[in-house]
């Protein structure tokens, strides 16, 4: 692997040229992107091929750099993208443990270069919302989502897939970027962050009107 000052030996080559030929956009962007691959390593079940972006990644990032939102129409069609990838409920059932729920959305470990490889995975909810109000340590990136299932009026858990919200939450959960196109929340289904059974536990935790985090 070379080294990032190998990477910059062209520029500098270039700023002793007095800095009359400034490479192009592309030819930057490229430098860039060969600097920054060079600067990790697969490491445990961390792997560089994380750094590989697909549609919605590109489009978003190229955003943020011009500083606008995505073009509107764009941003539809890279969302219906995103919602072909859902895998809904094999069974049809999409509660699980609310107790099981609460120790996924309270975990964040299984991806790191620290963890071991098939460590169990957790969803790192807590790291952005607040979920049951006993927990005092939460990140505020994303909405709360204490009292989720009780405000938007889940009332039936015996028949969850007939309220639009159960499906709703089933498919944030599963992509995010389905309904929102650079969405900063992780897409736990779609990576492979978090597995149907995992899910389940934590839709439980959100929908289930047992669950603390409704009462
Ligand atoms: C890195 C931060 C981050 C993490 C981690 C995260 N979320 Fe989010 N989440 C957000 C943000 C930001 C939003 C709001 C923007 C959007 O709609 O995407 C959101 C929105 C949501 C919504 C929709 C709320 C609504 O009112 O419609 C749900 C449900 C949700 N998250 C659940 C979860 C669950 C469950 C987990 C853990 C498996 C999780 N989130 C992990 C950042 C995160």
């Amino acid at each position: 692997m070379k080294s990032i000052t190998q990477y910059l030996a062209p520029v500098a080559v270039l700023c002793l040229a007095g800095c009359a030929a400034v490479p192009s956009g592309p030819e930057l962007d490229k430098l860039t992107a060969d600097i920054v691959r060079a600067s990790f390593r697969d490491q445990g079940p961390v792997k560089v091929d994380r750094l590989v972006q697909d549609d919605v990644n590109r489009e978003c990032s190229a955003a943020d750099v011009v500083g606008k939102p995505i073009d509107p129409t764009l941003a539809k069609t890279l969302e219906a993208a995103n919602l072909k990838t859902v895998k809904w409920p094999s069974d049809g059932k999409y509660l699980g443990d609310w107790k099981e729920g609460e120790k996924i959305a309270q975990s964040g470990r299984g991806l790191t270069w620290t963890d071991e490889p098939g460590q169990a995975i957790g969803g790192n909810c807590y790291n952005c919302h607040q979920i049951d109000a006993k927990e005092i340590s939460h990140g505020t990136i994303g909405p709360s989502l204490h009292h989720y299932g009780k405000l938007r009026g889940v009332t039936d858990p015996a028949s969850p897939a007939a309220q639009p919200i159960v499906t709703y939450t089933w498919g944030k959960i599963w992509n995010a970027k389905a309904y929102n196109a650079c969405s900063n929340m992780p897409r736990a289904g779609h990576m492979g962050i978090l597995n149907e059974t995992q899910i389940r536990h934590v839709m439980a935790l959100l929908l289930d009107p047992k669950s603390p985090v409704n009462q």
